[in-house]
């Protein structure tokens, strides 16, 4: 079978579904354990428990209307008998306690059905309480949760994350190209550097600075802060840490119209914490069947996807946050970038793979830049294309710039339509 046809197997199903019918009873069973405990289920809370059953992946594929009855048959139960049903449904959650994956999303969604109706507080507090240990977890927070404090929607500066888990893959080069063109379009923009280890975006920040002040030339500046994660031996201790940190550059960078930030090419708890506060996630992928790995395990040698990669799902993990807190999904762009001007047939293939992944992780793929050395050069300089001379000017740009700062413009304007509306209605909000 070829390597499309496995792709459209129901490889990510497989073990999802197996889950599926017990996570729902126990993901039904804590949201109306939360939605009761202070009063009748209220508008706020029905209206939560339809963005939790329309994002979060474990329950999108059920019926709603079947969702929805087992909730209300817990509900009503809970109302008839409250001792006998609140037991039952306790039961019914703590089947889940041990899956390190399912328990704790169970209790972000009780928690979000907690937090509907408001702040975290008597009754409703002690029932997450009750909830998580049945879970075998800690309770989360009264106030505040895993979640950084925000500001109302609309009024925040929209977040771009530049993110994947490898390296070279372009992050830093997008993150730096578009931070320009936001700001060259009038933009306050900030950009947080949370790759502090290799610091490519701070050196090429300071690069333009040192640029700007060589030649004289006026260039827009985003306001930049670089974030090193915590040195911190204790796993919370380094949490905390890191989450202090961003949450303080979040403060400093309150009044921005965008956020860019640039995550580094492995596994590090800022960058997870980045990812739950995207509204745009951008995942740069080099053009060839080996780094899909970033995406989807593949077995190259049998051809064969045996699912998700540790990437992808640590990206739905922090979109089923974010959608437990009341914020609209992850809008998730995978972008091919250093595209080759030649082999067609592997630039093809790629597409059809990149299609059906498309489908199946629910992100948007859209067209990256070729392979130009020119962005290597424009590096040292601190410069992006945005800032060569324009078509017609002298002296006159080689063809090529030109070519790869349509490129980007065509970047820019493909992510416009979710990033840049949220941009302007923020600009309206701060102006
Ligand atoms: N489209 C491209 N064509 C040629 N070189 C590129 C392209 N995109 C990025 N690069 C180069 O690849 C290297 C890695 O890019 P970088 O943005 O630092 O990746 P990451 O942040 O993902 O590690 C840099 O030298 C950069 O100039
Ligand atoms: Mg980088």
């Amino acid at each position: 079978m070829s390597l499309l046809g496995k792709l459209t197997d129901p490889l990510f199903a497989g073990a999802a579904r197996a889950r599926q019918r017990d996570f729902l009873e126990a993901a039904m069973a804590g949201a109306a354990l939360a939605a009761v405990a202070d009063a009748p289920v209220s508008l706020a809370e029905r209206h939560t428990l339809d963005q939790i059953l329309d994002s979060v992946d474990m329950l999108r594929a059920v019926e709603v209307h079947v969702a929805v009855a087992v909730f209300d048959g817990y509900v009503d139960a809970i109302k008839d008998a409250p001792a006998g049903a609140r037991a039952k449904a306790l039961a019914a959650v703590a089947a889940l306690s041990g899956d390190a994956v399912l328990a704790p999303l169970l209790l972000r969604i009780a928690t979000a059905l907690a937090r509907a109706d408001g702040a975290l507080t008597g009754p409703v507090q002690e029932e997450v309480t009750a909830i998580a240990a049945a879970l075998g977890l800690p309770p989360p927070a009264p106030d505040g949760g895993p979640f950084l404090d925000s500001q109302p929607e609309g009024e925040a500066p929209v977040t771009i994350v530049l993110g994947n888990e490898k390296g070279g893959t372009g992050k830093s080069t997008t993150a730096m190209h578009l931070a320009v063109a936001l700001l060259k379009q009038g933009h306050r923009v900030a950009s947080l550097d949370l790759d502090g280890r290799q610091g490519t975006l701070s050196r090429y920040v300071a690069h333009r600075a040192a640029f700007a002040e060589r030649s004289g030339d006026r260039l827009p500046m985003p306001r930049h802060k670089c974030i090193a994660d915590s040195n911190a031996r204790d796993r919370d201790e380094a949490l905390a840490c890191d989450r202090d940190n961003l949450r303080h550059a979040f403060t400093e960078t309150a009044d921005c119209h965008f956020r860019v930030i640039d995550t580094p090419g492995s596994r590090s708890c800022l960058s997870h914490l980045a990812h739950a506060h995207a509204d745009v996630l951008i995942t740069p992928l080099n053009d060839s069947f080996l780094d899909v790995d970033v995406l989807a395990r593949i077995d190259c040698d049998r051809r064969e996807v045996q699912g998700p990669s540790p990437y992808s799902e640590m990206v739905w993990a922090q979109n089923d946050q974010r959608v437990g807190a009341g914020r609209p999904p992850i809008d998730w762009v995978v972008m091919r970038n250093r595209l080759a001007h030649i082999d067609a047939r592997n630039s093809r293939e790629m597409r059809g793979l990149l299609d059906q992944l498309a489908k199946r992780l629910r992100f948007r793929l859209v067209q990256g830049f070729g392979e130009r050395v020119v962005f290597r050069e424009l590096f040292h300089r601190g410069l992006t294309l945005f800032d060569l001379p324009e078509e017609g000017a002298a002296p006159r740009a080689p063809a090529s710039h030109l070519h790869a700062r349509q490129e980007v413009h065509a970047l820019v304007h493909t992510l416009g339509i979710a990033a840049l509306g949220l941009g302007q209605q923020a600009m309206r909000a701060k102006s």
